[in-house]
Order: structure tokens, then sequence, then C-alpha cells
């Protein structure tokens, strides 16, 4: 069951100052006081929160704490900074309404601490998944290095924001994070060259130098030395608590997550480095020749390091500081710049490097984090901005100046709103409204922010106006235009009462803000609204190769001079808080006012002095009084009727009707005054927190009442329930000792009942056994004579079946014996029958026979025999020799039948061999005498090639013709055919190898019986006649080339010419021609042949080598002669 809860349950002190009884900054002090002694640190003026801060963590940011505020009402839980953030989250999913929350106090009041978190609270409650909560980590990741960069360690607090922050967080529908924007307001950019005693520069500086690897100092030519950097001071650069090496990992790594690329990280770092670099460079004074001092740089090392690190040219920024460039009207004039203003030439460059490093940082970031869907957004924007700063003695500047301006104009938003919001629900309510009176700070707004004749603007004309302008004469003109307003004072004003005023130094001016009055000191108002940065140092910053520093100057690119003057600091300032302020109108406000209680940052000290001047210029109490103005205490009715219903019998326990109507009864039946109360449309409006008090008093006792009551109901329970335990518990005890009992008695009879039974049992027993051991007997007896008798009957059954047996068994052998010998008998006279028809059928037919014989004997006895060998024997040679008849008439033929009969061997024999002579003779006889010619010499062919010459087996089948080139009749060889004497035996186309490269040349054959001839082809004319008797011998290969050497006899006529190495492809016929041509010859000797693959050829002179080898395919199929040396031709042959 769900608690219903309220504010006003366990409060220490109140819990909201709007139930303050009575009213006053004491009492409102004294609450804060108790309340803060408790730990409680947060109070509620209505629905604004005021925070304390504790200095201490405090365990009440747990999540179970989350969870506990999360979807509760505002009041229906103690004061706590996530019941402000529920509401406005709630309100913003749930109802449409864009949020803000304003946060603000004085520095080191908390407001950054509160700003995290409620971002970390919302983020908690919102929804989830990847990709939100990629959203809600970079939202939340964007805070370490804004704080990086933007915070310093103060006097007041150790990790001051030293620039205002508003970040719009923007929700889709679901209320799930989509992206944020982030809005920086005036940087304190004079920290860069300046700290206050015990401060510190921005973080940024003492985190890279302290955690930065070596590899990267050494980079960024930087050394881990603080004491190095005239920029950082040296007195307080180690802070407590403060682990700088540690934060700038955590830096580096929510760089990461944002979504910065390394390079450009690597960009930031280098500008940081720059500006270290740029606060070392010194100046020293030079005199010129006019009298007037001109600055130059002391010690170039840092220049030149810093130019090398941003790739500027070194000259370039050097001249920068000495020089000084003044554009009017078309005109250029160069001036030098003496020590002290190129030492403010300096501070101003890296003032301005760092704000605008700062600014692109958060255009950075806002890239990152942009919302990606174009869809609507509701936007809950988060303002972390400096609260009143009013330093002692007049310390306060420009810088206090503006600030303090901020808060006049969200003073102003807080009361439009305040106002608007209680008289919308008054009217919500259908509550009359009454009159509010309450101090309207809109004159003060108007004082400072007047176009015409506010102090920014004529601070801005002062600045803008030629001649000497210094702070005295922007005072002087402050003194005469505002001289009668009411909020302004200052000594030499024209209004004499502060004449005397000694609290009130001359070069100041007093304004009454909304929280208290402000001394300000006008030294350095000009400068600082002035915001000055010599162009030429911006030009000089323009033409870095450093992308990102050209990109922070750009005014100084050359191409875009322009002559205006800058927006001023307070010019810019003021716009950015109007944008800011329609922005916040427009949406749903929400506040925290942040306090803080000592200013020695520890825990436990509430210093009265310090809280009371801030609640003072937080305007607090005058909060309470607007929020109080009409009626102190609203409530819905369901709630009230719930908490105070015990105090009405009618109402208590339950009321059955509505809410209103029972609060109605209620409130008449405790006879509150009428006037005190009125009854809106869901609430009910209290006037006066005493009567809400008197109720809640009412309450309490009703409620020890109650309690009472309760106690003894719950006492007579608990007696009651006690008896009825005890009588339980007796019942259950007797009847288990019943039962025991009745178990003992009952195991006594049933044991003798046993020994009884156990004994009459054993007696029946022992009689039957007896009975039964007389029958057995009585059986056993008679089986035995039946055994016998049986027995006996057996025997003689035996005896008589064995009798019975050998009788018939004897008959059967007898009836064997008898039957064999019948069967015997028969079986004798079987054969004798058989053997006597077998006799009687020969003597049947040796009688037959003899008859027959006796009749043909007359008819055979002379000639017979004779006649029928002669037939016999001539019908065999008949036969033999009609199986002659099948052998070929073929010399080819080797067959010849087999012998059929032996008496024919010899003649066999014979008759083959006859038969052979004779069908050769055949053969031959049909031959002419030019065939014979033919094969005789076919035949001296094969003797002198077969199995000698490869190319043999080819020649066989071709016929030789002899005259291939049909020599008589072809007119072509008429002339060469005269010519020749004899009768052409061949004639035939040749090649003529030529000895000095292989090749060879066609030449024409001819051989008659006495020589050969070699004569051109085309003319026919002969080349060479040899006659036989010189041709010693014929070289050929052993292969299938048609090679031949014709060799002559040493010393014969023809030898001269040398011997002739030719190819023909008659080779086999050429050859064969020649050697019959000798062996047929008488007047000569033989031809010699000589078969080898390697010869010896006699070319007129030399002696050269013919070898043949065998060649591969790619030859193709004829033989191709080559020149190797000298010495060697080689032939290759096809392989076969
Ligand atoms: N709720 C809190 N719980 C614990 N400590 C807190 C809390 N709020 C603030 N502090 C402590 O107070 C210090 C100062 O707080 P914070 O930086 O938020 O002040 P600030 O108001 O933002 O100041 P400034 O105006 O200088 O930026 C914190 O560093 C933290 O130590
Ligand atoms: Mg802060």
């Amino acid at each position: 069951m769900e608690v219903k809860t309220s504010l006003l349950d366990n409060m220490i002190g109140v819990g909201d100052m709007v139930l303050l009884e009575p009213l006053n900054e004491d009492s409102f002090i004294v609450n804060l006081r108790n309340r803060f002694d408790h730990n409680e640190i947060y109070t509620y003026i209505g629905s604004v929160v005021i925070s304390m801060n504790p200095y201490r963590s405090l365990p009440i940011y747990t999540p179970q704490k989350v969870e506990e505020y999360r979807n509760r009402n505002f009041y229906e839980l103690s004061p706590h900074i996530y019941a402000l953030a529920d509401e406005a989250y709630r309100s913003l999913r749930d109802q449409d309404k864009d949020q803000c929350i304003l946060i603000t106090g004085e520095s080191g009041a908390g407001k950054t601490e509160a700003s995290k978190l409620v971002m970390s609270y919302v983020a908690a409650v919102c929804g989830k998944g990847q990709e939100v909560n990629k959203v809600k980590e970079q939202l939340l990741q964007s805070n370490p290095v804004l704080e990086a960069f933007g915070n310093a360690k103060t006097m007041r607090n150790d990790n001051s924001s030293r620039f205002g922050k508003y970040m719009d967080i923007e929700f889709d529908f679901k209320g799930d994070p989509l992206g944020g924007v982030i809005s920086n307001y005036l940087l304190e950019k004079s920290r860069v060259c300046k700290q206050p005693r015990g401060e510190r520069n921005f973080h940024i500086f003492y985190q890279l130098l302290s955690g930065a690897s070596d590899d990267t100092l050494m980079k960024l030519k930087l050394d881990r030395d603080f004491s190095k950097y005239n920029y950082l001071s040296l007195d307080s650069a180690n802070v407590n608590g403060l682990d700088d090496a540690a934060s700038f990992r955590t830096v580096r790594n929510a760089m990461q997550i944002v979504g910065f690329m390394e390079a450009e990280v690597q960009s930031v770092l280098e500008l940081v480095a720059a500006v270290l670099k740029l606060g070392n460079i010194e100046f020293k004074p030079e005199s010129r020749v006019n009298g007037f001092d001109e600055s130059r740089v002391k010690d170039k090392n840092d220049l030149k390091e810093m130019c090398e690190l941003l790739g500027i040219e070194q000259s370039v920024l050097e001249r920068a500081f000495s020089y000084r460039t003044v554009e009017a009207k078309m005109e250029k004039m160069s001036t030098t710049l003496n020590v002290a203003q190129a030492y403010y030439a300096r501070d101003a460059l890296a003032k301005n490097l760092y704000s605008r490093l700062f600014s692109w940082l958060v255009t950075r970031i806002n890239e990152s984090i942009k919302a990606q869907a174009k869809t609507r957004h509701k936007v809950m924007g988060v303002l972390d901005i400096y609260g009143f700063e009013i330093f002692e003695e007049g310390d306060n500047s420009f810088e206090q100046f503006i600030i303090n301006y901020c808060n006049e104009k969200l003073q102003q938003i807080f009361i439009e709103l305040t106002l608007r919001e209680e008289q919308e629900e008054y009217i919500r309510e259908d509550i009359e409204w009454t009159n509010i009176e309450y101090f309207n700070n809109a004159i003060i707004c108007d004082l400072i922010e007047n176009n015409q004749n506010g102090i920014l603007a004529m601070l801005d004309e002062e600045c803008l106006r030629p001649g000497t302008v210094t702070d005295d004469t922007f005072l002087d003109k402050l003194n005469t235009i505002c001289a009668e307003h009411q909020h302004f004072e200052s000594r030499l004003n024209k209004n004499s009462k502060f004449l005397t005023d000694h609290s009130l130094p001359h070069s100041c001016f007093r304004i009454q803000h909304y929280a208290g009055k402000v001394l300000y000191r006008v030294e350095g108002f000009v400068d600082k609204n002035n915001d000055l940065l010599y162009r030429d140092l911006s030009q000089a910053m323009y033409k870095a190769t450093h992308s990102l520093m050209r990109q922070l100057f750009p005014e100084g690119n050359p191409a875009k001079v322009n002559l205006k003057r800058p927006p001023t600091a307070g010019f810019q300032f003021k716009a950015s808080v109007g944008v800011l302020m329609k922005n916040l109108q427009t949406k749903n406000p929400n506040y925290i006012r942040c306090i803080k209680p000592n200013d020695k940052k520890v825990a436990h000290i509430f210093t009265d002095s310090l809280v009371c001047h801030q609640v003072r210029y937080l305007g607090l109490v005058e909060n309470v009084r607007v929020r109080r103005a009409g009626y102190a205490f609203r409530q819905p009715y369901e709630s009230c009727l719930e908490r105070y219903k015990m105090l009405c019998k009618k109402t208590w326990p339950h009321w059955r009707g509505p809410a209103r109507d029972g609060v109605e009864v209620l409130l008449t039946d405790c006879s509150v005054p009428t006037e005190e109360f009125a009854y809106g449309r869901s609430k009910i409006f209290i006037r006066n927190p005493r009567t809400l008090f008197t109720l809640e008093e009412r309450r309490r006792a009703c409620l020890e009442d109650l309690a009472t009551l309760i106690q003894k109901i719950y006492r007579g329970w608990k007696s009651r329930t006690h008896f009825l335990l005890l009588k339980k518990s007796q019942v259950v005890v007797a009847a288990w000792y019943r039962r025991y009992a009745q178990q003992n008695k009952y195991q006594k009879i049933k044991s003798a009942t046993l020994v009884m039974q156990s004994f009459v049992r054993g007696w029946k027993a022992r009689n039957i056994l007896r009975q039964l051991k007389y029958e057995k007997r009585c059986k056993e007896a008679v089986t035995t004579i039946a055994a016998y008798w049986h027995g006996t009957q057996a025997r003689m059954e035996l005896r008589r079946l064995k009798t019975e047996a050998r009788n018939k068994r004897a008959v059967s052998v007898i009836w064997a014996y008898w039957q064999g010998t019948k069967a015997r008998r028969e079986l004798r006279r079987l054969k004798e029958e058989a053997r006597r028809k077998h006799a009687v059928a020969i003597i049947w037919a040796y009688w037959l026979g003899l008859q027959v014989r006796r009749e043909y004997r007359k008819f055979f006895r002379a000639n017979a025999g004779k006649k029928i060998y002669d037939f016999t024997i001539q019908r065999i040679m008949q036969k033999y020799f009609l199986g002659l008849k099948t052998t070929t008439m073929s010399p080819m033929d080797n067959t010849w039948p087999a012998k059929p009969y032996g008496f024919l061997e010899g003649a066999h024999t014979q008759l083959r061999r006859i038969f052979h002579l004779w069908r050769c003779k055949k053969y031959r006889g049909q031959f002419t005498e030019e065939k014979k010619a033919v094969y005789e010499e076919k035949l001296e062919a094969s003797e002198i090639f077969k199995d000698k010459k490869a190319l043999y087996p080819s020649s066989v089948s071709q016929p030789f013709k002899g005259d291939y080139l049909e020599i008589q009749k072809n007119p072509k060889y008429q002339k060469l055919n005269s010519a020749m004497e004899e009768k052409v035996l061949l004639a035939d186309l040749v090649n003529k190898i030529n000895r000095a490269n292989g090749k060879g040349s066609p030449r024409l054959f001819l051989l008659t019986k006495s020589n050969f001839v070699l004569a051109d082809q085309k003319t026919g004319q002969v080349k060479a006649s040899v006659p036989l008797p010189d041709l010693a011998s014929v070289s050929v290969s052993t292969q299938s080339d048609g090679f031949f050497a014709l060799k002559l006899k040493e010393g014969s006529a023809s030898a001269s010419k040398g011997d002739f190495l030719l190819s023909s492809e008659h080779l086999i016929e050429i050859i064969t021609k020649l050697h019959r041509i000798g062996t047929t010859a008488a007047d000569r000797d033989q031809i010699n042949i000589d078969i080898s693959d390697e010869f010896l050829v006699q070319f007129k002179q030399d002696k050269v080598c013919v070898k043949f080898i065998q060649g591969g395919p790619k030859n193709g199929n004829s033989a191709a002669c080559k020149r190797k040396n000298n010495r060697l031709l080689e032939v290759s042959v096809p392989s076969p």
C-alpha cells in the first residue's frame, strides 16, 4: 500500500519558508541554521528551492533517493533538489511545458554542483536505450571539458566557474533527451594574464603541465615546471583535493566522448601552450632618435617556439609587438609601441586568444550535442550563472557591474513570473485576486540598460567618442546624466546629499541594487568595455598556418578589413542577456537559490552574518512575502482531507462524498474562521500559516489519541491472542498425554494376548502334527505294499511278453530262410533259361551264316579280292589329288596340304617340290625383258640397302622409273639430250649441297653407262660431266634422308673439282643404277657403297665431315643440312 506522506511530516524547522511564523530575517536564518545543523540542506519557498552548500558529501544523492523522488508530488517528501528536477521534468514530459531551471547564488554556493545534480537526475529518470544513453553521456561529459577551460581556483571556490552557462537540453515527445545547446556568457579572461593573490589561472594550464605525457609536452615545447611560466601564479598552483593530472585524463576522455577528433584536441592544446609561451615574451626599451622608447623582444626563444607551434613568421609577430598601424580614412600610419604598450598588446592577445578558444570549444561541443531529429523539441534550460557579487571596500569593477546587472534582470523575471504564476493559479482556482505589494526592480534595470541614458549606453558613448577618454570622463558623464536617479549615488553628484558621504570615494559610484548597495570603482571600465586588440596582432594571427588559429581571428583577414569598431563588451553582454531573458520568459521557471554557509569552504560551520548577507541580496525574504501575499498555503482537497480527516468524526475514518465537501465539513467542524481560508476549484487556500499549524497541532494531538486507541486495541488483541495460544497449547498437550497413556496400556494387553495366543497355537499344532505323522506312516505302508504288488504284476507281464516276442522272431527268421531258398532256386532257374536262349541264338546265327556261305560261295571264289583292292587304291589316289587342288599359284605361297596316308610319304614331298618349281617357272614366264631388268635392279637395291638404310622400305613399292625428266620427249631438254652421247639411264632432279652454307641448289642429274652429268636446271647447260671410272665410291647415311656423296678417285681428271654432295628423292634408284653399271662393266672396278652416318667429303682443297643426326619433328619432314664449322656439315634427319 502506498504510504501518503507530506512535506509536513518529520519536519525540522519548517521545510517551506512560506509557513514560517513570524516571518522576518532572523527567523528565516534561524530556520535555515536549524535545518542545516540537521543536515537538511534544502528548504522550499513555495516552489523555489534554497540549497545550502554542505561542503561535504551527503548520502542524499543515491540511486535509491532518485527512485524515492521519482514521480512523487513536490510537497510529498522533504525538500530536495530532486523534487524540483522531477517536477520540472514531469511537467515538461506530461504537460508539454518548456522548463528552465535558474540557479543563482554567489561564488562557491554550489550552483554548478546543483546544475549537475539536476542533469544527472533527469538523465537517471528519462528513457534508456543505446542512442539515448549516448546523448546523455555526451551532455554530461560536456561539463568536465567546459570546467577545465572555464573554471579556476579562486579564494572563494576551488572550482569556480569563471563564465556564465546556459544549457538547453532538448527532449522528444516521450521525454527522451535528443541533444542540447550551450550558451556561454562573459568569460573572465583577465584571469589569463593576472590572478589575484591566492588564486590560480584556469585549470587547463595546470592540468596540461601535470597530466600530459612527456612526449606531448615535448611536442608542445612545454616544460612541466609551473614556475617557468609568467602567466601561472605559483603560490597556489597546487590545490588540496585537486588532482590535476587525473583531471587532465578525465578531460581528454570527456573530449573524446563528446566527439572531438584527435587532431582537434591537439590543436586546442597547442593554443593553450601558445598562451603560456606568449606570457613568457618580455620586452625591453630601445631608444629612438626622436627621443621615444621603442619596445623590442628581450629573449626571442619563447617567441620563436610560439611561432613554430602556430606556424607564424617570427618577424611578423615581432613587428606587431613593436609597431601599431592606425588606419583612418584610407590613410595608414605606423606608430611605434613603447614597452608598456607592448605588454598591453601581448596581454590583450593572450586574453583574446584564450576567450576565443573557449567560445570555439562551446561551439564545437554544440555541434556534437545538437539534436539530430528535426521534430519539435521540448526544452529544459539550466542556467548556472554568477550570482550577485559584492566585494568589500569598493573593489567591484566592470565585471561585477555586468554580473549584477544580469542578476537584476533575473530578479525581474523572477518577480514577473512568480506573480504571474500566482495570479494564474488564483484565476484557475477561481479565487479573488488581492493586490500584492512588492519591490519592482525594473527601475534599476532601466538605470543600467536604458538605450539613451543608461549607464551601459553612456559607457559605449564614451568609448566611441573622439578625443581623450578616461574612466574619469566616464564618471563625470554619469554624474551629470544619472544624478537624479534615486538608485544612483556618487560623491560628485549634483545631489548634494552625498557630498559628505565618506564611504563613497571620488573615483566610485554606487548603485542601490534590489539586493543591496554596491560600490563600483570606475577604473578600467573604459578599457574593459573597449576590449581592444591591435589589428596588427590579429592580422599576424591570421597569417598563421595553424588552421584553428586562423579560424579564431577572422578579422585579421586582410581581404576583409573592417574599419568599424567591434561591438563593446558591455553592448555584447547586454544583447546576450536580452536574448537569454526572452528565452527564459517563454519557459516555466524553476528556481534554485544557492547559499554558502561559510567562507572557509568547510563543513558544519554556519556563519550567520554571511548567510544573512546572501539571504538579503538574493531577496529571499522578499520572495517569501511575494509568495505569501495572498494565501500562504494551498493544498489539493484530497490530500488535505487525507491529512486532517481524523479531526472530525464525520470524516473519520472514511468520507464517502466529494473531497471538497469533506474538507468543508472538516473545517466547519474544526471551527476555523471563514476568512482564514478560501475554496478553490481543486485546492483549499489557507491564508495564514498559523491556521495550518493549528490544524497540524490538533492533528498531532488527535494522532496521539488515535495512537492510544490503536495501542489499546493492539494490547487487547495481543493478550487475547496469547491466551488463545495458551489454550490451544494446553489442549494439544492433554491430547498428546492421553494418547501416550492409552498407547502404553494397549501395548501391555497386546503382549499378554500374544503369549496366550502362542501357547494355544503350539498345543494345537502339536496335535495336528501327531495326526499328520500317523497319516503319513499309513500312506507310506500302503504305498510300499502297492509297489510290491505292482512289481510282481509287471515282472509277470514282462516275462509273458518276452516269450511272445521270442516266438514271433523265430517265426520271421524261419520265414525269411524259406523265402531266400525259394528266391535262389528261382534265380538259378532263370539263369539257366537265359543261357539256353543265348546258345540257341548263336547256333541259329552260325547256322544261318553257314547257309549263306554255302549259297554265295560259288560267286566269289576266283577274282573278287584283287578288283576290290584296285578299286580301293584308285579311289584313295583320286581323293588325294582332288585335295591338292586348293593350293594357289603364288610362288610366295608356302602352304601344302598335310599328307593323308603314310604310304604316300615320298610322293607327297616330291610332288610339292615339283609343283613349286613349276609354278615359279609359270610366274617367271609371264615377265618381259624390261620388267625383268627392273626386278633385277630392285633385287640389287635390296641387296645393297635392305636393313642398312632406313629409307629403303619406302622405296620398295615405288617402281624405278629411270627417266623422271622425260628427257627424250621434253623439248626443254632437247639440247641437253643431244649433248649426251649415250642412252640416258636415269634423269632426275637433285640438289647439289653447297659446302658454304649447307643449302641445296637444284641440278639435273643424268646417268649413262659411262658417265654421269650435272646440268643447270633452268638452262640445261652441263655443269659437270664425270666419267664413271673416276668415281671411287658413294657414301650414304643409314637414315631416311636422300643425301649421298659421290667421291672421286684421287688423282683422276675429275677430282680437281672435288666430290659431290647431293640429295635426291630417288636415292635408292640412283645408287642402285650406279652400282649396277659398275657391276656390269667389265673395264672397271665395282663402285664401293659406304653406308654410315659420318663420312668425309673432299671439297676442292678441304675435307669436310658430313654428320647425320636424328632431329626433332620441328625440322619438318625433310632432312636439313647445316654448316656447323669449316669442317662439319650437320644433317638433321626427322625421327621416323
Ligand atoms: N550539494 C553539494 N554536496 C556536496 N558538496 C557541495 C555541494 N554543492 C557544492 N558543494 C561543494 O562546494 C564547492 C563549490 O560548489 P560550486 O562549484 O557548485 O559553486 P558555484 O556556485 O558554482 O561557484 P562559482 O560561482 O564560483 O562557480 C564544490 O566544489 C563542492 O565541493
Ligand atoms: Mg560554478
